[in-house]
């Protein structure tokens, strides 16, 4: 088999075997198929689309490109929580010492930023010390000695994704429900759990979009961990703006030891239960998700989700003093203020491009090898549905270099809509599919 014919079969708008992706996935995995040629053909199966029996078959590969990992020697179910990405999303910083001081194991496997989301891992990179790169004996030690280990794809774990997954992200070929449900269960489904809740989302910050493709992308993940044994719900969550008042990695690291300190903003506070509660519930500790929801709350009122979090930053190398002392994680040296142009209600964001906006300032990747900037960030001071006066500060950027300053202020100020009239409210959770 030759990959520049499976590369023409897909542009063709051929559908693959079973062998064909094996061998496709097998042996990029091993480095005998350039990038140049892997692109190519993640540009063909996005614009051509695959089939089911091909997403079933590609999750398949990838998930078994490397070790498929179990935990005999850790008592109790095993869960995980994975986002499809958006701005602003730090939920899994909140969630996993939440549900891990339950009592519930939480084995995470992260990405980093995609496109213009931010990453699990390039935000906990910012704590210094951070190690995001345990090997499996150490993720191991970790997961059993505090209930909560949060690492990226490895040479051993979903290697296949680690590779396509940043390929992905600097060729445009990350909005494809295949792809993106490949990625996701591949390396959920190497990480030894025994249930998943699934946060997908939707809006003008999401990768679908429109709520009918999110709702197929749920429905695929969903259905590829139940064929798998495993238990598994999505909620369908607005990505409209961002989660939370702050997008960009310190940034957002303070912003979720806020909310495991019992303040922080009332939309991040409340998903992350939310999903924490789903957790609780799969993971057999409650009878009841509203069992699960007040669980949770009882964690971070006691400060029991703030300790654990506070005990996974140190068992992974990293500066635990970061939770009570916000100035040891990098800091922006400059800010600058977008103002509003208009007065009325914020009416609707184009929130996509805050997180391209983002990454123009260092928050993000163009090239796979690009280092991230972790000091840099936006502080949103406004809410969809708010009355904002012309010349009010609508953002605040945090920045280092202003080489590309100017256009990430153009790009943020022609994002927010205002409108005399105030819109309908929008539901944060809009529905669940698997249950
Ligand atoms: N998250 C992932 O892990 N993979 C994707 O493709 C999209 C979001």
């Amino acid at each position: 088999m030759r990959a520049v014919d499976l590369i023409r079969k897909k542009r063709d708008s051929g559908e693959h075997s079973r062998e064909e992706i094996n061998f496709l996935i097998s042996a990029y995995t091993r480095g005998e198929i350039p990038d140049y040629q892997m692109s190519a053909w993640l540009m063909a199966a996005w614009i051509r689309g695959l089939s089911r029996p091909e997403i079933a078959a590609l999750t398949e590969a990838m998930l078994h490109s490397g070790e498929v990992v179990t935990f005999p020697e850790i008592a109790g179910m095993k869960v995980d929580k994975h986002s499809t990405g958006g701005v602003g999303d730090k939920t899994s910083l909140i969630l996993a010492p939440i549900v891990a001081a339950g009592g519930v194991s939480v084995p995470m496997i992260s990405g980093r930023g995609l496109g213009h989301t931010g990453g699990t891992l390039d935000k906990l990179e910012s704590i210094p010390g951070f190690n995001t790169t345990l090997t499996l004996a150490d993720f191991r030690r970790v997961l059993g000695q505090c209930g909560m280990a949060l690492i990226g794809q490895t040479a051993e774990i979903a290697p296949a994704d680690k590779k396509i997954y940043a390929l992905r992200d600097v060729t445009s070929t990350v909005e494809n429900v295949g792809l993106i449900c490949a990625s996701i269960m591949s390396k959920k489904l190497a990480e030894g759990i025994d249930a998943l809740v699934l946060d997908v989302k939707t809006g003008s910050g999401a990768f679908m979009q429109k709520e009918q493709d999110s709702v197929h992308l749920a429905e695929l993940m969903v259905e590829t961990a139940q064929r798998m044994g495993k238990k598994a719900v999505a909620l369908i969550t607005d990505m409209d703006q961002p989660l939370g008042r702050f997008a960009g990695h310190s940034h957002e690291v303070i912003e979720s030891l806020e909310v495991l300190k019992g303040r922080g903003a009332a939309d991040l506070r409340d998903l992350s239960i939310e999903l924490a509660a789903w957790m609780f519930y799969f993971g057999e500790r409650t009878k009841s998700v509203d069992e699960g929801r007040v669980l949770a709350q009882k964690l971070v009122a006691s400060g029991e989700a703030l300790e654990k979090f506070k005990q996974g930053i140190a068992l992974q190398g990293g500066d635990s003093r970061v939770v009570a002392d916000y100035s040891l994680l990098p800091q922006a040296k400059s800010r600058a203020q977008v103002k509003s142009s208009a007065s009325g209600f914020l009416a609707a964001t184009n929130c996509m491009e805050f997180g391209v906006a983002l990454a123009m300032l260092g928050g993000g990747r163009e090239k796979k090898e690009d280092p991230i900037d972790p000091g840099v960030g936006l502080e949103f001071h406004t809410r969809i549905g708010d009355r904002v006066t012309a010349g009010e500060t609508l953002v605040t950027i945090h920045y280092n270099s202003d080489a590309k300053l100017g256009e990430a202020k153009q790009r943020i100020v022609e994002s927010f809509h205002i409108s005399e009239q105030q819109p309908p409210d929008k539901k944060l959770i809009r529905r669940l599919v698997g249950v």
